[in-house]
């Protein structure tokens, strides 16, 4: 998409829409004040008779306007300025390119504010706005002959005149932000047909060489060598073979520490022999949505040159029934000589992750996140917009709660007591891959810190975020991208 940056004043903008951000109480001067005279006081008006009002992503579009360059003009509310936050100002960006996003090739211009709204400032809203007009441009209806939305044919972001704040760094980096999330949404959008452990990985490559990431694929052979047999037995019962990607961001230098971000790469989750019910297994191409995110942060830490080492690894399986799947009973050994007594299949997302993680502790991490859509308990626990965090390491999850709060992400730590060992305690090997159903999101994360060794780590449980059932005006239904800004958020902060 051409994005770029414009000098103009409001009212000189050429483009079919004009999205101009007003906060609450709306305040008639300046860029504003000018377009309300070329207008003929249009906008006095409205704001009289209540229609603007400024509050959180309300728009008020005016299509056909005279007296300005722009064709159509909306209005978009960012509320409060002293409340505004990055996840407001996505939410109110985000809602205006869904709502100029229903035809083909639209000229969107998005006005820059003169001065920092509240905490945040020219060069953030330009990066938001960037960002915004690729995630709200997007649909999930990929394979439509009819499609809802479209993308821009080009986009201004209209800077402010008279003040020579340079806004190309931040477009720059908004524009990678909202590709990045754009690349996860399309690889959870797209069907598990599609998108198998081998589909998965090729297109891992792709990104790879497009970002210059250094990529490694596992295959089955080598997944066996590496003794990884416990995510090997979630796959068994698929036809389709297992993959671990491994994709390498090497920007801090041999001696700065690695972050290791893992992904859950279930691409399809049937629930194997504990089968899922036809309500339950409907969303599951979602199971990936760990990976994705990984993938998806990895593509801009590299685009970005972020001064850091980090590797993301991704560890894909298909969960099926076939005649060859494992059983209920059945006692694995991981990567790490665990053994685990599997009490039911459809805790897969663990078993997977059991693996990756003690091969990522192997391979040298120094501080790992990992992602996963991993619980229905989760989701019951925090609702759908929230991830669970949960860790071995109070600072590091401090940071990574930093990291999401600067993201705009909603993210809430949960207890790790050593309590819940109790519960996953094992009969005839060393833990059971299920604690029954209480505090289910707690002791499947208490299962993985079996797996780190003692490395600082934190455990996202996506499960609610990862994949929307429904349209909002703020954001489409299916992948949402969840985790993905907070993830680059992270990596730029890490030393
Ligand atoms: N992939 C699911 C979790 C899930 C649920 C993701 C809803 C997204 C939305 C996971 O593999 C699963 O099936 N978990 C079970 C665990 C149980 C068997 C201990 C669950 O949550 O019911
Ligand atoms: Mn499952
Ligand atoms: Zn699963």
């Amino acid at each position: 998409m051409d994005i770029r940056r414009g000098h103009a004043a409001w009212t000189q903008v050429e483009a079919d829409w004009l999205v101009i951000p007003v906060s609450e109480p709306v305040e008639i001067s300046g860029q504003l004040g000018q377009l309300d005279q070329a207008f003929g006081g249009v906008v006095a008006r409205l704001k009289e008779a209540g229609d603007l009002t400024g509050k959180l992503a309300s728009t008020v579009p005016l299509r056909g306007v005279s007296g300005i360059a722009a064709l159509r003009v909306l209005f978009v509310g960012l509320g409060k300025a002293d409340e505004l936050t990055a996840g407001r100002l996505d939410k109110a960006l985000i809602t205006a390119a869904r709502a100029i996003s229903d035809k083909k090739e639209t000229r969107a211009a998005f006005a820059v504010p003169e001065a920092s709204v509240g905490a945040i400032t020219p060069p953030e809203f330009a990066a938001a706005a960037a960002a915004a007009v690729q995630i709200g441009s997007l649909g999930q209806d990929i394979f439509r002959a009819e499609r809802n939305r479209f993308p821009f044919a080009s986009v201004t972001i209209a800077s402010p005149t008279g003040k020579p704040v340079d806004l190309d760094p931040a477009i720059a980096r908004g524009r990678i932000v909202g590709q990045a999330i754009n690349l996860t949404r399309d690889l959870v959008n797209r069907p598990a047909q599609e998108i198998t452990p081998i589909g998965f990985a090729k297109r891992a490559e792709a990104v790879a060489a497009d970002c210059g990431l250094r990529c490694e694929v596992f295959d089955q052979p080598r997944l066996e060598q590496e003794r990884m047999r416990s995510m090997l037995a979630v796959a068994q019962g698929s036809p389709q073979p297992p993959r671990m990607v491994i994709v390498e961001h090497g920007g801090g230098g041999p001696s700065a520490p690695r972050l290791a971000l893992v992904g859950k790469g279930v691409t399809f989750d049937s629930g194997g022999l504990s089968l899922k019910p036809t309500d339950g297994m409907l969303t599951m191409k979602c199971d990936m949505a760990g990976a994705a995110t990984v993938l998806g942060a990895m593509s801009a830490i590299a685009r970005l040159k972020l001064p850091v080492n980090v590797v993301g690894y991704m560890g894909l399986v298909e969960n099926m029934t076939g005649g060859a799947a494992y059983k209920l009973g059945d006692i694995l050994t991981a990567r790490n000589g665990v053994t685990i007594e599997v009490l039911n299949t459809d805790a897969e997302g663990r078993l997977v992750l059991a693996d990756v993680l003690s091969y990522a502790v192997d391979a040298g991490a120094d501080r790992i996140v990992d992602l996963a859509t991993l619980t229905g308990a989760c989701v019951v626990a925090l609702g759908e917009d929230v991830s669970g965090a949960f860790t071995n390491n109070q600072a590091w999850c401090d940071s990574v709660l930093a990291a999401a709060k600067t993201a705009g992400e909603d993210m809430w730590q949960l207890p790790m007591w050593e309590l819940y060992d109790e519960l996953i305690k094992g009969d005839v090997g060393d833990i059971k891959n299920t604690g029954g159903r209480w505090g289910g999101a707690i002791t499947a994360a208490r299962f993985l810190q079996r797996f780190v060794a003692e490395k600082p780590w934190v455990h996202l449980d996506i499960a609610g975020p990862a994949f929307a059932s429904s349209n909002k005006p703020h954001r489409e239904g299916g992948a949402t991208g969840y985790g993905v800004k907070s993830l680059i958020e992270l990596a730029r902060n890490f030393r």
